[in-house]
């Protein structure tokens, strides 16, 4: 099967990634490692799943990356939608992963259910993701029983930012790293079909994936994981100010954005931009006195 790009060509498309062949991803059973991105818009989910990421998630980090806040909490379930639907549009092969935002499933088991419901119904999500462990397993549980695949996320859950007294690594010293281990086995038992890990020590993201016989996805949790987890600005290096350790930039887009704007402003003050190449042909009946005439008659539509 083809279809056509934004620029005009074509392109293979590849089969949807499900929520069960991601479940079958152990790095161990010599499964490739899963790859995940956020994504929040159809320009960037678009070129994200050209370059074959397994999954997109929309994660409630829009508050942050595209909303401009200084936490996740404001998110809502609304807002999620919206931006899902746009990056529904644009995948034809990942995964799509919508995140459950603060207090849309923290209530009660009906209200995590409608949320999950509401996240599929609109959002276009194939699968959800909720924040904690033992206390929301029997959550988990019931979404699962009503058909919505759902992924975990355990460690540092920025929902829990003011309970954690800052975005701080998780699961240190014996209590916290067996709080980790027993919330990772409630979400496996409850029927999740995968879990983050976030910001916790290496050597304990390494005991959880081995101990699970669902995949782990890692952001700040070493490499023993089954797949990895990043914010695309970051991964892109747009982000600007200060990035979490593990938040390696694969390429520095930020600058090369300020240099292109520069460029442009550069450009038009100097009266270069546009050039000749750049506009539509004249109407030679109606131009003024001392303007370029071209031969052709005008365009009848407006082409990029
Ligand atoms: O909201 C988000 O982007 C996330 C990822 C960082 C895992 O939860």
């Amino acid at each position: 099967m083809y279809s056509n790009t934004m620029s005009g060509g074509v392109r293979a498309v590849a089969r949807k990634v499900t929520a069960p062949e991601l479940n079958s991803r152990k790095v161990r059973a010599g499964a490739r490692p899963i790859t995940m991105v956020t994504a929040y818009d159809y320009t960037m989910a678009r070129l994200v799943d050209e370059a074959e990421v397994d999954a997109v998630l929309v994660g409630d980090s829009l508050g942050m990356i595209v909303q401009g806040l200084a936490n996740t909490l404001p998110v809502t379930l609304d807002e999620i939608c919206y931006h899902g639907r746009a990056v529904a549009r644009a995948l034809q092969h990942a995964h799509l992963v919508g995140d459950l935002p603060f207090m849309s499933y923290q209530a009660s088991v009906a209200q995590a259910i409608e949320s999950a419901g509401k996240l599929v119904k609109e959002g276009g999500f194939e699968s959800v993701k909720i924040e904690g462990g033992l206390e929301i397993a029997e959550s988990v549980r019931r979404i699962v029983q009503a058909g919505i695949p759902v992924m975990g996320h355990i460690g540092l859950t920025p929902q829990s930012v003011h309970a954690f007294g800052g975005f701080k690594v998780q699961g240190k010293g014996d209590e916290a790293a067996d709080k980790v281990l027993a919330d990772a086995h409630a979400l496996a038992e409850a029927g999740a079909y995968s879990i983050v890990l976030e910001a916790i020590p290496p050597d304990l993201a390494a005991r959880v994936t081995a101990e699970l016989g669902i995949p782990t996805i890692g952001i700040g949790a070493g490499r023993a994981c089954d797949g990895q987890v990043l914010v695309c600005t970051d991964l892109l290096g747009m982000s600007r100010g200060h990035s979490p350790k593990f938040a390696k930039r694969f390429v520095e887009l930020g600058d090369a954005i300020v240099g292109a704007m520069k460029a442009y402003v550069s450009e038009v003050e100097a009266g270069t931009f546009p050039g000749p190449e750049h506009a539509y042909k004249a109407n030679n009946a109606r131009v003024p006195v001392g303007v370029d005439r071209a031969e052709d008659a005008p365009p009848t539509e407006l082409r990029h």
